[in-house]
């Protein structure tokens, strides 16, 4: 049951420079409004194409509810479809992610192809014409390699975020990379907040140390490496064409791009700063200090490192209960136990999700105290407040649509 007038009342009470209205954060009402209209009026970040890497590749995508199905065909394009039988409604794919030469649904058996298409169907009447119920389409566009999908019938542009993003994730080359690791780790907080989280350095220094020791705090404005530093290496970025300047968010779009220098020597995003993969990938034939990353609104913030990638997406689940997954990819030639140790790849973002996990909780617990009252942003929590005007203007959006 959606309670819109509520939604509205608190939207209304944003205030600049602050923190949400509590029941934004808190309230069932308003995570039925996220899951059943503001998050479908957007473009959300489902996985990479690594993450169906053969034809018959499926990857399921699920919002409150709502489950999508990714999946590769034959010709090699990725598609999105509603996970629904057209026959009644089953649910199709009940694993999170497989293989499967053609989809065929567990009630009745219903078989369709990998393009969607249904192709058999017994005892149907005679007039029954199974080009007719070929599983319904769900909006996706395929930005780099990074796999967006769009809940909507009539998806906002995703151009600008295409053309800012693709040259500089291509050389990547995410087609060439497979899954090594996927963790899924459920927060107790709200998914905003879980997002705030994200968008701040603030809390780093005492909060995260594993992680300022290779990453540093320079992505978020602070502890900028010498310019001398960084004049050699924009030179070094420019030879092997991957010197681009930082993307912010620009007009209101919802995308964010930086090649940032790594700290103390560290040449990847890993737990010690050495390599986590032995064999490189993109355009790296030696060891880089610096990595790209890329950042879009509502759920999702992506590392690209010379060895391996990591990317994020979030979904709530409950109005506290938030879903983040962690993918790390890798070359599709490395070899597990010779190349990579899975544990080693991932226990830097392991340790940093978990230390997110409890301050998003502790955030959540606070907000949810009625002595709370909307505080403000910090200077440098400039990219929170980016994605809470985000949150606002689509969710205004969104009810005003849904309204007349
Ligand atoms: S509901 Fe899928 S085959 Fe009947
Ligand atoms: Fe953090």
């Amino acid at each position: 049951m959606l309670h819109l007038a509520s939604v509205a009342n608190w939207l209304s009470n944003d205030r600049k420079g602050h923190t949400l209205p509590r029941g934004l954060y808190v309230s069932d009402e308003a995570f039925a409004f996220d899951t059943q209209v503001m998050l479908k009026s957007v473009w959300l970040y489902a996985c990479t194409v690594a993450h169906v890497k053969n034809a018959g590749d499926y990857f399921v995508f699920e919002l409150a509810g709502n489950s999508i199905i990714i999946l590769r065909g034959r010709d090699n394009e990725v598609r999105a479809f509603w996970n629904s039988c057209r026959h009644r409604g089953a649910k199709i794919c009940l694993d999170q992610s497989g293989r499967a030469p053609r989809l065929m649904c567990p009630y009745h058996q219903w078989t369709y192809g990998l393009d969607g298409k249904l192709l058999a169907a017994r005892s149907m009447a005679e007039d029954f014409d199974k080009a007719d119920h070929g599983l319904n389409p769900v909006a996706l566009e395929n930005v780099g390699g990074l796999i967006f999908i769009c809940l909507s019938d009539n998806p906002p542009p995703i151009d600008r975020v295409k053309a800012d993003i693709v040259d500089q994730i291509a050389v990547y080359d995410l087609e060439k990379l497979k899954v090594a690791v996927q963790d899924d780790y459920i927060e107790d907080a709200n998914w905003k907040l879980v997002m705030e989280n994200n968008r701040e350095c603030y809390h780093c220094d005492v909060g995260h140390p594993e992680l300022i020791s290779v990453l540093g705090t320079t992505g978020f404005g602070r502890d900028a490496p010498a310019d001398d530093y960084l004049e050699t290496k924009r030179a070094e970025w420019q030879a092997l064409g991957i010197d681009h300047d930082v993307i912010e968010f620009p007009d209101g779009w919802w995308h964010r791009v930086a090649r940032l220098a790594l700290a103390n020597g560290a040449v990847t995003q890993s737990i010690d700063g050495k390599l986590a993969c032995q064999k490189l990938i993109g355009p790296f034939k030696v060891p880089e200090t610096s990595s790209l990353s890329v950042w879009t609104q509502p759920n999702s913030w992506h590392h690209f490192c010379c060895d391996h990638v990591v990317t994020f997406s979030l979904t709530p689940i409950g109005p506290e209960k938030t879903l983040l997954r962690t993918s790390w990819l890798v070359h599709e030639d490395a070899v597990e136990g010779v190349d990579y140790n899975p544990d080693h790849l991932a226990a830097l973002w392991r340790a940093t999700n978990v230390q997110d996990g409890h301050f998003s909780m502790v955030n959540h617990q606070g907000i949810a105290n009625d002595g709370y009252v909307q505080g403000p942003y910090a200077v440098e929590e400039n990219l929170v407040e980016d994605f809470k005007d985000f949150y606002v203007d689509r969710a205004k959006a969104a009810l005003k649509a849904e309204t007349i």
